[in-house]
């Protein structure tokens, strides 16, 4: 009796401290995945970051993009791009952990730029450049950005970006960038008396504001496919130049520096609904801010009477009925892609089935005019109360910068000692 007795207490004892254990563990996971803080990686740190609570190396994967404050962000920047940013911003950068396929924590870190330094590759009115840049940032925020998950910045306040393209100016061939469309439609446009040389290396710039992130994502609409690659061909031919070999070897070890190479290729993130937002005035040519005619797109902050204006008077065709997908009619199929962009909850076969019935453009319009607006309309309002608040919106570009900055330095200082610059003693 004794001995069972002194039996039962040994497995209490066992099961008392099983328990325990595993209630400890369990209030790790729990505590951890709500403390864990998701910060940003410093200056100084390499490309992973410390999980504080664990003491586990997690991995970085940046996202940077951009948008050009020139004039007023329309339908396209925002469904090819901005809206793109939000959604990846709120899946990824929540306190529960992210793991990768391995099972390896992945932190995200999202980067959106303000690309002041482009919007002066065309002409430009110095007295709106600084309204338009604190728009667009103002723009990111009313949208969903979350200055607390992803950092806002302008571009020209790291100076780096600057630098670093002009260093990769002198990497990159001319033919390849000979070869850009954008360039090529662009400068067709503005008559080559008025092309700057910086419209012609716009596309090193947009390089450089990639690399110096050493961004593993670049979430962008359809038109900027092949600025991406020509970042991808730039990274290869700079590994390749410069960062192989005993020299570079011997050059980072001088730096005290990894001798890795230096950057890292990018990949375009493109979305399937609204990379390619087309005119309203003509369905094959792209909604953008350059086209004149300020009927050709919806601008995001364009009031319902304007939205319901623009729609009534956009482009249709001739033929019987509605109809998506036929390539001989462009502007159908662009009205009813921007139908399904801005109402995200539906299907296309729903829409299909909405439609089916309908013989005009006319029955069609302000069912279209009405999704707009009403997709807009929340952001509008957003809008309106942070660009109210300009000491918030000073504070959060300022957060940024110095965030930005602190990344950019050390790729910067990795690049000039691959190159085989003096480093300042
Ligand atoms: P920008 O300012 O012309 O356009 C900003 C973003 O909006 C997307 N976009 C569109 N998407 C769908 N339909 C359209 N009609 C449409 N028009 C524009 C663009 O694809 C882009 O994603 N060079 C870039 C800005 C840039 C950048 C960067 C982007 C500079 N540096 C670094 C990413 C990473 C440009 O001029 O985009």
């Amino acid at each position: 009796m004794d001995y069972s007795f002194r039996i039962s207490m040994v497995m209490m004892m066992m099961m008392f401290a099983f328990l325990s254990s595993s209630s400890r563990a369990f209030t790790t996971t729990v505590s951890r995945s709500r403390i864990t803080p998701r910060r940003f990686a410093s200056a100084s740190s390499s490309e992973t970051t410390e999980v504080v609570a664990t003491k586990k190396k997690a991995r970085v994967r940046r996202i940077l993009s951009g948008v050009q404050p020139t004039g007023s962000l329309h339908l396209g920047n925002y469904l090819g791009a901005i809206r793109q940013w939000v959604e990846f911003q709120d899946k990824y950068c929540s306190e529960e952990p992210v793991l990768d396929e391995e099972g390896n924590e992945i932190v995200t870190e999202n980067f959106f730029c303000v690309v002041d330094l482009h919007a002066i590759t065309m002409p430009h009115d110095p007295k709106e450049l600084d309204e338009s840049t604190k728009a667009s940032a103002a723009l990111y925020l009313a949208a969903g950005i979350d200055p607390s998950k992803s950092k806002v910045f302008v571009q020209s306040h790291v100076p780096a970006h600057s630098e670093m393209a002009w260093l990769l100016n002198c990497v990159t061939p001319m033919n390849w960038l000979e070869r850009m469309i954008q360039f090529k439609d662009k400068a067709k446009k503005q008559g080559s008396e008025n092309v700057g040389v910086g419209l012609f290396t716009y596309p090193v710039l947009m390089a450089a504001d990639i690399l110096l992130y050493k961004a593993d994502q670049v979430p962008v609409g359809e038109d900027q496919r092949q600025h991406l690659e020509l970042a991808r061909d730039i990274t290869r031919r700079f590994n390749e130049l410069f960062c192989k070999g005993n020299p570079y070897k011997k050059r980072c070890k001088a730096a005290k520096l990894p001798s890795r190479p230096v950057f890292i290729e990018p990949n375009p993130m493109i979305v399937k609904t609204g990379a390619r937002v087309m005119s309203l005035t003509d369905g094959t040519s792209k909604m953008s801010k350059s086209e004149p005619n300020d009927g050709s797109r919806i601008n995001v902050l364009d009031p319902p009477k304007v939205i319901r204006d623009k729609i009534k008077r956009c482009k249709t065709d001739s033929f019987e009925g509605i109809e998506w997908d036929n390539p001989d009619r462009p502007e159908a199929t662009n009205l009813l892609n921007i139908y399904l962009a801005v109402q995200p909850n539906r299907t296309k076969e729903d829409i299909l089935e909405e439609i089916k019935d309908l013989s005009s453009w006319g029955q069609f319009k302000p069912k279209l005019a009405d999704a707009i607006v009403e997709h807009l309309e929340p952001i509008q309002q957003r809008y309106e109360q942070v660009r109210a608040d300009e000491d918030y919106l000073n504070t959060v570009l300022r957060d940024g910068a110095t965030a930005a900055n602190g990344i950019a330095q050390t790729t910067l200082h990795a690049t000039r000692v691959a190159m085989g610059f003096t480093i300042p003693k």
